[in-house]
């Protein structure tokens, strides 16, 4: 059934990219509490996303990013000055892939691999080129193209214009437990990354493999 898989779409934060190499960044800021920061900027920077979608209120996840920033330096009682929040957001731009994408990625060339991301066009044109992991890609889809974040259906029918491949065939990667329900709920095959241990979302949408990390991705992709 794996070799029916015609192309793959990842999601970008948390999946290639670490989401939380901002907190060298924030430890330099705030010694002792970069973690925190980092945790709580990603918790707020998600329940944004899904609040605007549900409000019907879109606006782009770099303006979001910078809301949730925001948001959790306030609650964290840090006084972080606009250079310090400038210099926060473009670690965002620069966010370390985690150390078996590369790998991953050329094992899977075969295949025509997509970026399919909540990012803001311009976050992830950055973040991509930085980590050279550009030519991988066939394309970079940003959810702004729909006007509402993930798991919008409309977000995974992106994947499938831009690929031109039946849902069935397209395999959608995520360390995201909610966005692997969600892409799984749409009719793609997810793979869950679970590279916490978390437990399974108790969502619609299961996905047909759970693994770790990347690293065994292409044995089951193209076996
Ligand atoms: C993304 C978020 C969900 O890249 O991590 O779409």
């Amino acid at each position: 059934m794996t070799n029916t898989i015609q192309a793959v779409a990842f999601d970008a934060y948390g999946t290639l990219f670490d989401v939380h190499s901002v907190a060298e960044t924030g430890e330099r800021f705030f010694p002792g509490r970069g973690q925190a920061l980092s945790q709580l900027w990603r918790t707020k920077q998600l329940e944004y996303t899904w609040l605007r979608s549900l409000m019907g209120r879109y606006e782009n996840f770099s303006v979001v990013t910078q809301d949730s920033l925001a948001y959790a330096c306030e609650a964290l009682q840090f006084d972080c000055s606009p250079e310090q929040a400038a210099e926060l957001m473009n670690a965002y731009r620069h966010l370390k892939p985690f150390p078996e994408v590369a790998s991953a990625l050329a094992a899977l060339s075969g295949r025509r691999l997509v970026i399919l991301s909540n990012g803001a066009p311009e976050m992830l044109a950055a973040v991509v080129a930085t980590s050279g992991l550009q030519k991988h890609f066939a394309a970079v889809l940003s959810v702004d193209a729909v006007g509402v974040f993930k798991p919008d259906p409309r977000v995974y029918q992106l994947a499938v214009d831009s690929l031109g491949v039946a849902k069935q065939a397209i395999a959608f990667i995520s360390s995201n437990g909610w966005d692997a329900a969600g892409a799984a709920a749409f009719g793609f095959r997810a793979y869950w990354i679970n590279r916490a241990g978390a437990p399974v979302e108790r969502l619609p949408g299961k996905p047909v493999v759970v693994i770790r990390d990347l690293a065994g991705l292409p044995a089951l992709v193209c076996g």
